[in-house]
């Protein structure tokens, strides 16, 4: 594996405030709208029930949030937590026109030292934030730590294909495509640190082994959309 050097928390809080005003568009351009389609797996994965409290970490503009919403209903709470104050703004402004209104709080905060007591969340969702944090065991730990026992967890980010054409196919497209795209919304600086960050993000075999050593039990690890996906789920 590639060695690259990991950014800094305040680097990656400031590349995703940055790019905040487009993270939308760019998500649904570059995924060709598929991203919604991974989210609904990884919600249905964490098994929210009505009248449940649900918790969404690095929730950003808030998309998994708002399916947990929806999921848990009126008689639920759901927590989207990110420490990016723009890409919380962009969520709550997106839901502020919703009738019925969901039942969301939004909160500043930090992955890796979530500001809330132990066993008090029935299922938690993660998109495309483990990649990002700077200590993923101590994120995973921390999922855990506010876990009700028996609660699940469902992780969802990039992966690596296991099949050499699709790794080379990955490459291509983040690199030919999603660079270029960033480009055009003026965010190239901010798109071009998927690749490094993927090079560095373990493997699904490797994300399961960490996700034991946290704590969890029942742990597998889903590769969807021909692999370059992936849902690791895990139960306290
Ligand atoms: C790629 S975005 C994903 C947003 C959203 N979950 C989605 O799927 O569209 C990653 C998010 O993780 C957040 N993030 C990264 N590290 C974090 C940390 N340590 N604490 C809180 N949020 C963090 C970023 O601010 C950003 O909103």
């Amino acid at each position: 594996m590639t060695q690259t050097s990991t950014p800094a928390a305040t680097e990656i809080q400031e590349i995703f405030d940055r790019i905040a005003p487009v993270y939308d568009q760019l998500n649904a351009w570059l995924s060709f709208g598929q991203h919604r389609v991974w989210k609904l797996m990884t919600v249905k994965w964490c098994n929210p029930k009505s009248g449940q409290k649900a918790l969404d970490v690095c929730c950003g503009s808030g998309d998994l949030t708002q399916l947990l919403a929806k999921k848990v209903g009126s008689q639920g709470h759901v927590i989207g937590l990110d420490f990016s104050a723009n890409l919380l703004a962009i969520a709550a402004q997106r839901i502020s026109s919703q009738t019925p209104p969901l039942p969301i709080e939004w909160l500043e905060g930090d992955a890796l030292n979530l500001p809330f007591e132990a066993d008090i969340f029935d299922c938690a969702t993660m998109g495309y934030g483990l990649r990002n944090v700077t200590d993923i065991p101590l994120a995973l730990s921390e999922l855990r730590r506010v876990l009700k026992p028996g609660g699940k967890v469902a992780i969802l980010d990039f992966h690596h294909p296991s099949q050499d054409w699709m790794q080379l196919f990955q490459q291509w497209y983040l690199q030919t495509i999603v660079v270029p795209t960033a480009n055009y919304f003026q965010v190239t600086e901010e798109y071009a640190y998927i690749y490094p960050s993927l090079e560095r993000f373990p493997k699904g075999r490797q994300q399961v082994t960490l996700a034991y050593e946290a704590g969890f039990s029942q742990v597998v690890h889903y590769a969807i959309a021909g692999g370059l996906m992936g849902v690791l789920v895990a139960e306290k």
